[in-house]
């Protein structure tokens, strides 16, 4: 077993908060500007922490088997929250991200095709030549250039989700998808009201978001793309678009209308790039300051592809990649918390939670529990080799959350993520700039508040 010297492992980026308690005001303004900073240090260490916001009751849930309870075992007694339709749904619509009940059931059934183990495989060569296509730029560039990783992540994948689902046709949309994007977590903020679930006309009225306008490009492209499939029916790939605009319902007969169609594309694209890029970004910054697990990644890399492009046969046996990626993202979850309301009264570790309480669930905190992850603070990817994984709780780790609602692209998000690592790392060593400041900024998803400014360095193979 490795010994690790305490002195030399690297303080890792995290929120900046206020010290002590948090008045009101503070909160309020904390939530807005980072919703992870408003959590004390204490706050790792619980398996339950009740609040009161004014008259709205909050009940964070730390604790493995009460995360099963919510997410999975009483699923049925829990809705998607008021507070986080209410950030999504101006930008999304009704997508599988936001819908419940018999609409969502449904949605998700037309859905699941495309992101079965099958299909993802398909996608590989997409995935690989995406991030080709990304080395290609870079190798164009003078040696030791500057990059943004952040936003290179983000580029990548946007492409990779947009191939994958709607097919070439929609490159059109890439640019204005990734505008859109970062336009809308920079602008939608959980307001006071929101948290206290005052009615939407009221809170609309008092004090308005300014998202009007953010969609309206994207919505504009995506008309076009619906309109050109519907020009030529037969000539459209088989692609997720063909799926949902062929889609049924097995009751009714009828289609999808072409508001369901847009939310739910609108839906992929959002959902489907940014989670994934994230995870890279963190990962690209965490191996920048792991040396030795960045040297064991390239020996893996070596030892499976000896320089060539990776395929989806080599995913089995590039142990060590995934172990990196499970490992940054246990660190920096992208997903960093989801929000539920019970429909009726329930009771989770001894607590009384009323009907319509706001409850949370932060892998941010219960992915750095001292109790469930020894050295929770450090990057050690061993920890996901497969008998360790094997003694921790199940619910312990839920970058993509579990129960009905789990993330409908988890695979496809896994393939991606090891396919881009795996080909840009076995040609690129990306240093982190000094002095460039590195913030987890907890909106919508995860972020590096500052991006990721990072120098390119040729490998020598
Ligand atoms: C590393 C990348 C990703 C992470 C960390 C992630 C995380 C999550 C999490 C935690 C949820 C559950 C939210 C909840 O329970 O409230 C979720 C749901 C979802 N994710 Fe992902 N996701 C990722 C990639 C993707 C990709 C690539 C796609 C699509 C191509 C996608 C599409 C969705 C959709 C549509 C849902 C809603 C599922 C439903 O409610 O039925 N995600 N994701």
């Amino acid at each position: 077993m490795t010994v690790i010297d305490s002195s030399e492992a690297p303080v890792l980026a995290v929120p900046r908060r206020p010290d002590g308690q948090l008045s009101l005001r503070q909160f309020l303004r904390v939530i807005r500007e980072n919703a992870l900073a408003t959590y004390p240090p204490e706050a790792f260490n619980e398996d339950i922490i009740a609040q009161r916001l004014l008259w709205r009751r909050t009940f964070v849930i730390n604790e493995p088997s009460a995360i099963r309870h919510v997410l999975l075992d009483n699923a049925a007694n829990y809705t998607k929250s008021e507070v986080g339709r209410r950030l999504l749904e101006p930008g999304l619509g009704r997508g599988l991200l936001t819908s419940e009940g018999e609409t969502w059931r449904r949605h998700r059934r037309i859905m699941a095709p495309a992101f079965d183990p099958r299909s993802v495989a398909a996608y590989a060569p997409i995935m690989t030549e995406v991030a080709q296509g990304l080395l290609a730029t870079w190798d164009a560039l003078p040696e030791g250039s500057e990059i943004d990783a952040a936003a290179a992540m983000m580029q990548a994948t946007l492409y990779i989700i947009s191939r994958a689902m709607f097919s070439s046709d929609s490159d059109e949309v890439v640019d204005v998808v990734g505008r859109g994007v970062s336009r809308y977590q920079i602008t939608v903020r959980p307001r006071l009201l929101d948290l206290l679930h005052v009615p939407e006309w009221l809170t609309r009225l008092i004090s308005p978001q300014h998202t009007a306008g953010i969609f309206d490009e994207f919505d504009k492209s995506v008309d076009r793309l619906l309109a050109a499939r519907g020009r030529e029916p037969h000539a459209a790939p088989n692609d997720l678009l063909a799926r949902l605009l062929a889609a049924r319902d097995s009751e009714t007969g009828g289609g999808m209308s072409a508001k369901e169609v847009r939310d739910q594309v609108v839906t992929i694209f959002m959902a489907g790039h940014e989670t994934t890029a994230q995870a890279l970004s963190w990962t690209w910054y965490l191996l920048s300051q792991h040396p030795e697990a960045e040297a064991r990644l390239h020996d893996e890399l070596t030892a499976v592809l000896g320089g060539r492009a990776p395929r989806h046969e080599d995913i089995v046996n590039l142990r060590y990649t995934r172990m990196v990626i499970e490992e940054s993202m246990r660190l920096y979850p992208p997903a960093h918390t989801m929000a539920r309301q019970p429909i009726a009264a329930d009771e989770v570790l001894g607590h009384r939670i009323p009907g319509g309480a706001e409850v949370l669930i932060v892998p941010w905190l219960l992915h750095r529990k001292p109790s469930l992850w020894e050295r929770s603070d450090r990057f050690e990817p061993e920890r996901f080799a497969p008998e360790r994984a094997a003694s921790r709780p199940r619910f312990a780790y839920i970058p993509f959350g579990a129960g009905p609602r789990i993330c409908i692209g988890a695979a496809f998000a896994m393939e991606e993520a090891l396919l881009i690592l795996a080909t840009i790392a076995q040609r690129y060593r990306l240093h982190l700039n000094p002095g460039h400041p590195v913030e987890p900024q907890g909106l919508i998803t995860l972020r590096p508040r500052y991006g990721l400014k990072m120098t390119l360095q040729r490998r020598r193979t």
